[in-house]
């Protein structure tokens, strides 16, 4: 190259900003030519720019127009505009802090770091590097050194309030809670509206067992951002693991607001919807009538007792309730309301009454006791409506409403005729629920791909039992409030893999290998980013339930189909990601249907299993014999007639089987069905699971747990940090805590 063709280039390079690719050209045309003027005066004032910029700054428009780019995630760009920067101003600060912002923004956490580095050498005073840098080694798992980074940022800015926020975040990750709820409280002492911290403080309560102060906290979060569906989440949480706690009064219009929530399953936070309903006085007062059986005297009365507490009709509508003494009272009532067949229109207030108890008995499949009395006056009142329909009279919507509370109506000739008629739009959501929602569902049913053949002959039985009890009959469901990459979840649940999580970033593929009536699919669906679902179950009235909820949510990335899991080494796919829950164990051979599973999982995939625990369910166990020993069969009148046994047992007749009442799945009919009357049961210990990983290439990587006590204890025996990967460790914990898996075992496992 000549010596004018160099300059030319230097100086283009000098026009673009491109100041260390000019000074270099300079710097090697004077190594050459130590006399060239043109090349001694470049670098000069290539010099003299440097030295200028070091004590200059950009202007405000020129960081404001990198960081709307970053804001509008438009990195790629931002970082394009910083590199220009940068060149120009290399002494400012700000820029690097950008700079590592983006990179850590794209996941680049390593150049992220040089750069907060970059900018702390420039500005070793830089609180905001400090406190930027400790997230990104956090998100590098380097929490220990995350703290002493927002400790320093800290240090120069003690009322840094998202220094505090973040450290109280890394002493959580570090295992230190106490100090995490210090770091929590002095930022809300600077900024008494945080929400967030508010929130984490709550969970760290939470963790920390202090429940009722938690609750409060994550109240207040959500006082002050009531949309944010990780504050409802976190609250769900609390209520779950409180159990039976009795929260104080101030809970009752978050619970009614949090049955409205996509990101919580109402039957999660049943029960303590009914601690706080059972210090209601209106309830208080139905109860006491129902107890010195003047209910058939006084029901209009208590009906309206009950119809002025939205929280428990709403939860009527939306799940079992898993409450003797409730059920018993809706009981009674169901009862005295058929007994008079009330004609006068009831307010609008009573008929909500009406309304909630109709569509409750739906949902719980009629699981409720009818008496032979009952079932003659029932006869009666469906004749009687079935005359008036045809003969197109007036229809007292109360009649309709009673006669759902006992049969589904879209079994009637006559329903689709009763939707017609003006008389009964007032009672509409029943007809919704029992009539037209069950007609898509027949729709639906015959347009359900059907994969396999089913031969087994337990899956045919198991098949048919799901076909007659879809299970479990839900209405709000719990979705995950944001998807995470495959990488992310993993990290939530504190599970760690031992190679390169990246295969599982994009569009991870997923089979939901036994889906029911589709809330295990949709919360799938919703956890993992950009993830693509395929549902199989063997009954097609589950199918059915799950696809109309699935549109009914708008949610596009599942598809199901019919097949039994024992033939699906047909389906010419495999997966990143199978999740089979509940269903192995009602298979012949577990072992044969798992072993197909594994085979359609891609190399390093990961599953997640839900088996029965042998040493949990000896209650059900015990249930079981009880129900063989009396000859209690499956139908619905059998397991009505069972569950009413059970629920008048003095309490201290059979500590065991009364202990069947804590179980949420007693009080609905499929769910009963499902829990003790199943065609088919296998139940296992975690050796035996160890055993059975071994023979499938399987390595067990962690459990989910929905109690974080459960693990919190663990560690406490157990403070190995590989310790909550060893079975045989948690085989030693189950035997000490034989509830600790009361649903289920619920784990993660990948191929080997
Ligand atoms: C207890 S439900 C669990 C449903 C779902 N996993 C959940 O957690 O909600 C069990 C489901 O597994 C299905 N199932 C059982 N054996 C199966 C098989 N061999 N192939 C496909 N599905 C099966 C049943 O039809 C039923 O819907």
């Amino acid at each position: 190259m000549n010596i004018d063709r160099i300059l030319a280039k230097a100086k283009s390079h000098e026009k673009r900003g491109e100041t260390d690719e000019a000074r270099q050209l300079y710097t090697m045309l004077l190594q050459t030519f130590p006399q060239n003027q043109r090349a001694r005066r470049g670098l000069k004032a290539l010099q003299d720019t440097t030295l200028q910029n070091n004590y200059s700054s950009p202007t405000k428009a020129q960081i404001d127009t990198v960081i709307v780019l970053y804001s509008k995630g438009q990195i790629r760009e931002a970082l394009d505009a910083l590199v220009i920067l940068t060149t120009t101003y290399p002494s400012v600060s700000l820029l690097y802090n950008i700079k590592g912002a983006c990179y850590a923004s794209i996941g680049q956490l390593d150049v992220a770091v040089e750069s907060f580095n970059k900018a702390l050498e420039i500005k070793p005073d830089d609180a905001e590097a400090y406190s930027n840098l400790g997230n990104v080694l956090k998100g590098l798992g380097q929490v220990e050194a995350a703290v002493t980074s927002y400790k320093q940022a800290l240090k120069i800015k003690p009322d840094y309030v998202e220094a505090h926020y973040n450290l109280g975040n890394a002493l959580v990750g570090l295992g230190q809670p106490m100090l995490a709820v210090t770091s929590y409280e002095r930022a809300l002492r600077i900024k008494p509206d945080y929400a967030e911290a508010h929130c984490n403080l709550g969970t760290t309560l939470k963790d920390l067992g202090q429940l009722d102060d938690a609750i409060l906290c994550i109240q207040k979060a959500i006082s002050i951002d009531p949309n944010n569906s990780i504050f409802w989440d976190k609250f769900a949480h609390v209520l779950r693991e409180g159990g039976s706690t009795a929260f104080g009064g101030t809970l009752s219009p978050y619970l009614l607001q949090a049955l409205e929530q996509p990101s919580i399953r109402p039957s999660d936070i049943s029960i303590s919807i009914i601690n706080t309903l059972r210090q209601q006085p209106n309830l208080q007062a139905a109860f006491k009538v129902s107890r010195t059986g003047d209910l058939d005297k006084t029901i209009s009365n208590v009906i309206r007792q009950l119809a002025s507490i939205p929280l428990l009709l709403r939860l009527m509508e939306l799940c079992p309730i898993p409450a003797p003494d409730i059920e018993q009272l809706l009981t009674q009532m169901r009862h005295a309301m058929l007994n008079q067949w009330p004609v006068e229109n009831q307010d609008s207030q009573g008929l909500r009454f009406f309304k909630a108890l109709a569509i409750h008995c739906f949902t719980n499949e009629y699981v409720f006791l009818e008496s032979d009395e009952e079932t003659q006056e029932i006869n009666r009142l469906q004749n009687k409506l079935k005359t008036l329909v045809e003969g197109r009279e007036a229809i007292p919507a109360t009649w309709v409403a009673i006669l759902g509370a006992y049969r589904p109506l879209h079994i009637f000739s006559w329903s689709d005729q009763l939707k017609e008629s003006g008389s009964v739009e007032n009672i509409k959501e029943i007809l919704v629920r029992q009539i037209n929602e069950v007609r898509e569902e027949q729709h639906f049913s015959l347009k359900v791909p059907r994969i396999t053949s089913i031969n087994n002959k337990v899956s045919k039985l198991v098949r048919e039992q799901y076909e007659q009890s879809p299970y479990p009959r839900w209405v709000n469901t719990g979705l995950y409030a944001k998807p995470l990459v495959v990488g992310e979840v993993l990290q939530e649940l504190e599970i760690k893999l031992s190679f390169n999580e990246e295969q599982f970033s994009v569009s991870p593929d997923i089979l939901i290998a036994g889906c029911g009536t589709g809330q295990h699919a949709l919360s799938t669906a919703s956890r993992f980013k950009d993830c693509n679902v395929l549902a199989v179950d063997l009954s097609l009235n589950s199918l059915s339930y799950a696809i109309r909820k699935t549109k009914e949510l708008g949610v596009s990335n599942i598809e199901y189909m019919q097949a039994d899991i024992l033939e699906l080494n047909s389906l010419e796919r495999q997966f990143d990601i199978i999740e089979s829950s509940g269903v192995l164990h009602h298979m012949d051979n577990p072992l044969a249907g798992w072993r197909v599973l594994v085979d359609l999982l891609r190399p390093s995939g990961l599953m997640q299993i839900g088996l029965y625990s042998d040493m949990a369910r000896e209650p059900i166990v015990e249930a079981r014999e009880f129900i063989e020993k009396k000859k209690y069969g499956d139908s619905p009148e059998d397991i009505r007639r069972f569950r009413a046994e059970i629920m008048n047992m003095s309490n201290d007749s059979n500590s065991h089987l009364q202990k069947i009442l804590d179980s949420r799945g007693f009080y609905s009919l499929s769910e009963c069905r499902d829990l003790l009357f199943h065609v088919q049961e296998h139940r296992f210990t975690l050796l035996q699971i160890e055993i059975a990983l071994k023979e499938l290439g399987l390595e067990f990587i962690g459990f989910e747990l929905s109690n974080a006590q459960i693990m919190k204890k663990f560690r406490e025996i157990y403070p190995k940090e590989n310790s909550p990967t060893l079975l045989p460790l948690w085989h030693q914990f189950e035997l000490m805590n034989p509830g600790a898996f009361g649903g289920m075992y619920q784990f993660w496992v990948q191929k080997t």
